[in-house]
């Protein structure tokens, strides 16, 4: 392996720039050139590729974001788009690619590869931790510390007020960032995609709640927790409980932001581990860490299924509020 592409794709995760980094760092000590990719896959089909040295990665560590930029390219979804990027990785000499991403990203990336594309790893990276195959995504853990430093500071006005506080977080399909964020936050409850909530018992907890004395209710909703997300929640409790209310949307908060210590360390190990395995002959492998070891699973494999809520947490989150 000679030379490698790195691209980061779909939404920006923080921890995206600790991956980068490594990859970077890590090819150049094995002699492997590096070529960054502007963009994701726009980037990619618009020929948007050049050199990375060990300074270009310099001082990036600590920042949100991605400095290689990020797209979710629907031009990249088509034959002709991935035929344009299969002849610029030619071009260019591309031996292998490292994906930083999401599912939609990994499916990028097999279908480049079924079509005569390089061999490619993914490295999991989205705030939504909805990827098989590692117990956290890069991202994850910063969303979720994001998420929590907003309900400690909406419970201080909420008990203030005697006030119901609905907030939203991010999660269109999954409820990972609403169960953490709750757990950790102390919310009276976690509305998912994934686990139904019985509204009925979740009103006739917040009414006993509030007459025992206690002094606000906050409630964390996934987007995707209802059609309307937070608003149409909050609409349904506050009618039924008959109560005021407000709602916080945190949306692209939650995506932003110096990525917590874990996330970095987690970007700095995938990294590394996505270049060995291409220079041990991987393909079409998602690098993750599961059970605090780094592990590889094949693409089909994560594609096949979907995360799951713990359960465990689910029901902690009810009996703890
Ligand atoms: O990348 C994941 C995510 O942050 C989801 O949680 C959210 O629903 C979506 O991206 C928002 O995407 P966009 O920034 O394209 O609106």
């Amino acid at each position: 392996m000679k030379r490698i592409a790195v691209l980061t794709s779909g939404g920006d995760a923080p921890g995206m720039n600790a991956a980068i980094r490594a990859v970077v760092r890590v090819a150049l000590s094995k002699d492997i050139q590096v070529l960054g990719v502007r963009s994701g896959f726009s980037g990619l089909i618009a020929n948007e590729l050049w050199p990375m040295e060990r300074r270009a990665v310099g001082n990036i560590l600590q920042y949100g974001g991605t400095v290689l930029m990020t797209s979710r390219s629907s031009e990249f979804l088509t034959t002709e788009g991935r035929e344009q990027a299969r002849q610029i990785l030619r071009k260019h000499r591309v031996d292998g690619l490292v994906l930083i991403g999401g599912d939609g990203t990994l499916r990028g990336g097999q279908a480049l590869h079924a079509e005569g594309g390089p061999p490619f790893v993914l490295i999991p990276a989205t705030i939504d931790n909805d990827v098989l195959g590692t117990d956290r995504s890069i991202g994850f853990d910063t969303a979720v510390n994001t998420a929590v430093d907003a309900i400690d500071r909406i419970r201080d006005t909420a008990a203030s007020h005697e006030l119901l506080h609905f907030i939203e977080v991010m999660g269109r399909k999954c409820g990972q960032i609403a169960l953490i964020a709750g757990v950790a936050g102390g919310a009276e409850a976690a509305i998912t995609p994934e686990s139904p909530t019985d509204l009925d018992a979740l009103c006739h907890r917040i009414r006993s709640d509030l007459e025992a004395g206690k002094r606000g209710v906050i409630v964390v909703v996934a987007e995707g927790g209802h059609p309307d997300g937070a608003r149409g929640i909050a609409a349904e409790i506050g009618r039924a409980v008959n109560l005021d209310y407000r709602v916080t949307i945190l949306g692209h908060t939650q995506r932003g932001g110096r990525p917590t210590a874990a996330d970095r360390v987690l970007g700095s190990r995938l990294g590394s581990a996505a270049v060995q395995a291409l220079v041990g002959g991987k393909t079409s492998v998602l690098v993750g860490e599961v059970r605090g070891d780094v592990c590889l699973t094949p693409a089909d494999q994560v594609l096949a299924g979907a995360k799951t809520l713990d359960d465990e947490l689910v029901a902690l989150v009810n009996l703890l509020a």
